[in-house]
C-alpha cells in the first residue's frame, strides 16, 4: 500500500521528534485529538454596515454557477460543492470584472461541516455561513464583513445567520464581529482511536473580543 503525503509527513515528523514530543504526536494523531470551535452569529435584520465602502459588486448566486467559484478559491473542493448541490445554498461573489476575487457561502438543511466531519441540523430561516475566502490581494478591505452583511440585508426579517470559526481565525472573528455577529456556543468533535463523537454548547451571546 502506498502512503498517502499526509502520511508520509506524519511518519517523517514521528521519526525525527524527540520521544516525548513522538509521544505527544502519536497521542494526538492516533489517540485522543478534539477539534473544537466557536459559534458566532446574530439575527439578520440586525446586521451593521461595515465603515469601510465596498467599491466592488456583491452577487447572490444560485447552484447553476457553484462551478464558477472552485478555480477562484483554493480552499473549495469538488466535495464541498457536491455538499453544497444537496443542501440548500447559496455562495455571495464580489465580482472585479471578470474575476471573483472573494466569495463566502450560505447553507442550510442537513449540514455538513468539513471541519468538523460531521452534519449538522440548520433548520429554515438559520442560514450557515462557511468557506468564506477572500484572494491575498484584495484583503483588508472588509470584503468578508460586506458580503455577509449584503446578504443578511437580503433575508426575511427573522431570520438568523451563523457560523463556526476557529478561535485562531482572528481575520475572520473580526470580519464577523464587526457587523454584529457575537459569540455564542462551541460546537467540537472529539476522536478516540479514530471514533468520533460531537459535542455543542449554547450559551448567552458574549461581547466582542476584537473591536
Ligand atoms: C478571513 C478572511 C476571509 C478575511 O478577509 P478580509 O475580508 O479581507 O478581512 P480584512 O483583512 O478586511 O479584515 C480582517 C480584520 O482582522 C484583523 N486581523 C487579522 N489578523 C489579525 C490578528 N492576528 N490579530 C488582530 N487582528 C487581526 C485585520 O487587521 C482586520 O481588521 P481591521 O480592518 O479593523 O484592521 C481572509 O483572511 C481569508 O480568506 N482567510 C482564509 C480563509 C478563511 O480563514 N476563511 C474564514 C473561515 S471562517
Amino acid at each position: 500500500m502506498t502512503d498517502s503525503p499526509g502520511t508520509t509527513t506524519r511518519w517523517q515528523q514521528l521519526r525525527s521528534a524527540s520521544p516525548l514530543d513522538a509521544a505527544r504526536l502519536f497521542w494526538r494523531k492516533a489517540v485522543h485529538r478534539t477539534v473544537s470551535m466557536g459559534r458566532f452569529g446574530m439575527p439578520t435584520a440586525a446586521s451593521v454596515a461595515p465603515t469601510r465602502p465596498c467599491e466592488l459588486t456583491i452577487d447572490v448566486w444560485g447552484p447553476d454557477r457553484f462551478d464558477e467559484i472552485l478555480p477562484n478559491n483554493p480552499h473549495l473542493t469538488e466535495e464541498d460543492l457536491g455538499h453544497f448541490r444537496r443542501q440548500e445554498s447559496r455562495v455571495i461573489v464580489v465580482l472585479d470584472g471578470d474575476r471573483i476575487p472573494a466569495s463566502s457561502w450560505m447553507t442550510s438543511g442537513r449540514v455538513y461541516v468539513h471541519e468538523l466531519q460531521r452534519h449538522l441540523d440548520v433548520p429554515r430561516g438559520e442560514h450557515f455561513s462557511c468557506r468564506s475566502y477572500v484572494d491575498p490581494s484584495c484583503r483588508g478591505l472588509s470584503l468578508m464583513s460586506h458580503m455577509i452583511h449584503h446578504y443578511s440585508t437580503l433575508q426575511p426579517e427573522g431570520d438568523e445567520t451563523w457560523g463556526l470559526v476557529y478561535d485562531w481565525n482572528v481575520a475572520s472573528v473580526r470580519s464577523l464581529e464587526r457587523i454584529g455577529w457575537r459569540r455564542s456556543g462551541d460546537y467540537w468533535s472529539t476522536y478516540w482511536f479514530g471514533r468520533q463523537s460531537g459535542g455543542e454548547r449554547r450559551y448567552p451571546p458574549r461581547p466582542p473580543t476584537t473591536t
